[in-house]
């Protein structure tokens, strides 16, 4: 054999070998966020769908990012920290059992790529008509459809349990979320909910965003 002819050889081996090795380093990451979510499956469901009873709300195929962004927030104790936040209390110990960013990382990519499930309503009484309207000037942060605005840190609001929406509006507005020194995005969506009269108006636009849902 040439030595360019050893040369390509040995190239090709490199390359399968690259390719077994990757393939082989990827099914083990899967393997490992497979086994992350064993503990997330306990309260959000198997299919991550969410579970009112615990208080946990549906995730199934929540944006990449903004499952990042919150279990690094319940991690650092921008959030789950306020003595009357109750159910975030219950989540900030899960996130702290992630002791790793690469383990954020996979556990985040697990989920979003898990597909997205359409929350039953539990609430009653709200105008989704009137808060078609009102939701106007939420769209610069979450979107028209509510899938979320990543440059500006809106969490994505579609196909999220309408209890879970409505507690974290309340949250917002009495300052149990959004009010840690160093959470600025936390503060931005504070400001906003103070926008927000009561609870009428609340149930309205989340009506509205049930209606979003795919
Ligand atoms: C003991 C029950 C429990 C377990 C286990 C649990 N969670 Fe949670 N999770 C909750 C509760 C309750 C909330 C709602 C907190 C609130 O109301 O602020 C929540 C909220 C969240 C949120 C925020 C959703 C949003 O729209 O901002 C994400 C993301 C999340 N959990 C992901 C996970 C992941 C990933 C795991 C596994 C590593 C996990 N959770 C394990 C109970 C749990
Ligand atoms: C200036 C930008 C901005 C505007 C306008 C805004 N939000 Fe937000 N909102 C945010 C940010 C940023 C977050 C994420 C905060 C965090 O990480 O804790 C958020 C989070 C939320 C959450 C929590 C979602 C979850 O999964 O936990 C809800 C509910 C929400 N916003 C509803 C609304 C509604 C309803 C309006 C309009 C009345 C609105 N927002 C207007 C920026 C905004």
């Amino acid at each position: 054999m040439s030595v360019s002819g050893k040369f390509c050889a040995a190239a090709a081996l490199a390359v399968s070998l690259g390719i077994a090795v990757g393939g082989a380093s990827l099914a083990r990451a899967d393997e490992r966020a497979a086994e992350l979510f064993q503990l997330c499956a306990t309260c959000h469901g198997d299919d991550a769908s969410g579970n009112f009873l615990y208080g946990a709300p549906a995730i199934a195929g929540m944006a990449e990012w903004s499952v990042k962004t919150q279990l690094t927030k319940f991690r650092d104790g921008q959030r789950g920290m306020h003595f009357d936040d109750i159910f975030g209390m219950r989540m900030r110990p899960m996130a702290l059992t992630l002791r790793s960013d690469e383990d954020i990382d996979r556990v985040a990519a697990h989920v979003a790529s898990m597909p997205a499930t359409r929350p039953e309503a539990e609430l009653h009484g709200g105008d989704a008509a009137n808060g078609k309207t009102l939701y106007a000037p939420c769209v610069a942060c979450h979107g028209m459809d509510g899938e979320g605005r990543e440059q500006l840190s809106g969490s994505p609001l579609a196909n999220v349990s309408d209890w879970y929406l409505l507690r974290q509006l309340e949250n917002f507005k009495a300052g149990v979320r959004g009010g840690r020194p160093g959470d600025q995005t936390g503060a931005m969506m504070r400001a906003m909910s103070g926008t927000l009269s009561d609870e009428q108006v609340m149930k309205d636009i989340i009506a509205h965003i049930m209606t979003l849902a795919k």
